[in-house]
């Protein structure tokens, strides 16, 4: 058995620990490296949990879909890069788009579709779709996974078609980010420890560079989450996890659900809870979002 199967003691110096001692999931039994794609599989049960691993590409989902207008064609497509299990989806639905996901982990594939995602297994460099089949390309939290961001650039302005629009968040490539994003974030409780390799950041100026190369004029603006909005969450949440923990059971999740473009119908106690809201700031040193349309 290889070291970094489940199950497996990493012996003393393998690559395997020396991936714990660079920080890695947590998952009894199983050590990733950083970034590695699996980590998806092992918190596949947090996707949906709003107070989850992943609450905070909640927040960021609803902030991305606020750049999404309403379709202007019938039958117009959105294509969300790195989808993960969905979480634009009710954020979108109802402004007029069949929303096609694609991702190259299958347990968060099936958890899009559950959200009314056609799911595309594949890797974000090399996409197969058509030419100018988009009329918007979202890439939220994904360029800062991938080992060569400037591919998912590419592949994003071949798909959209002229008129099109992209949007995206990403982590700067700044000794900031990195201190923020990995080695304060990482020891905060609930926060995936091995989810990001810092070494992938995407410097902002470049991207906007890459982008133009393209036809795409993209504008950035740091973003983070407001922070009473953030104080407030963290304290109800330790609320609700100790009242958790005391009835042994994971609260119930609320809230209206929406109905998207395919017909599914998807809960959203997450977009109408007590959110943090994501917010426009001064500085795009950590986290910012980019939008442009494709001229060309
Ligand atoms: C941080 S999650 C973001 C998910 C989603 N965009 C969201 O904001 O909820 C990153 C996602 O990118 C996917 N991913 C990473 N590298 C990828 C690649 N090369 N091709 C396709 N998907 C990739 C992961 O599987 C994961 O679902």
């Amino acid at each position: 058995m290889r070291d970094d199967q489940a199950g497996a003691v990493p012996e003393p110096g393998s690559p395997t620990a020396r991936a714990a001692a660079a920080g890695v999931h947590p998952r009894p039994g199983r050590v990733l490296p950083r970034n590695d794609p699996r980590q998806y599989d092992d918190l596949a049960d947090q996707w949906w949990d709003p107070d989850g691993a992943f609450a905070m590409l909640h927040w960021l989902a609803e902030a991305r879909a606020a750049l999404v207008p309403p379709a202007r064609r019938p039958g117009a497509v959105l294509v969300d890069l790195g989808c993960g299990a969905g979480l634009l989806a009710p954020r979108v639905a109802g402004r007029g788009y069949r929303h096609v996901g694609v991702d190259l982990v299958r347990s968060a594939l099936v958890q899009a579709a559950a959200h009314g995602v056609r799911p595309v297994n594949a890797d974000v460099g090399a996409v197969p779709l058509a030419d100018g089949c988009a009329d918007v390309v979202a890439a939220g939290e994904v360029l800062e996974h991938v080992p060569d961001w400037s591919r998912v650039v590419a592949e994003a302005a071949r798909i959209l078609r002229p008129g099109g629009l992209l949007v995206l968040d990403t982590l700067n490539a700044t000794a900031l980010s990195r201190l923020v994003a990995v080695r304060l974030a990482e020891h905060l409780p609930g926060v995936p420890r091995g989810i990001h390799d810092p070494r992938l950041f995407v410097d902002a100026r470049a991207l906007v560079r890459e982008c133009g190369r393209h036809g795409i004029s993209l504008r950035v603006r740091g973003v983070r989450p407001e922070a009473w909005g953030l104080v407030r969450w963290l304290v109800r949440r330790a609320v609700r996890r100790a009242a958790r923990a005391g009835a042994g059971t994971r609260a119930a999740a609320g809230g209206p659900p929406v109905r998207t473009e395919s017909g599914a119908s998807v809960a959203r106690a997450d977009v109408v809870g007590d959110a943090p809201r994501i917010v426009p700031t001064w500085s795009a040193a950590v986290l910012y979002q980019g939008w442009g349309t494709k001229e060309r």
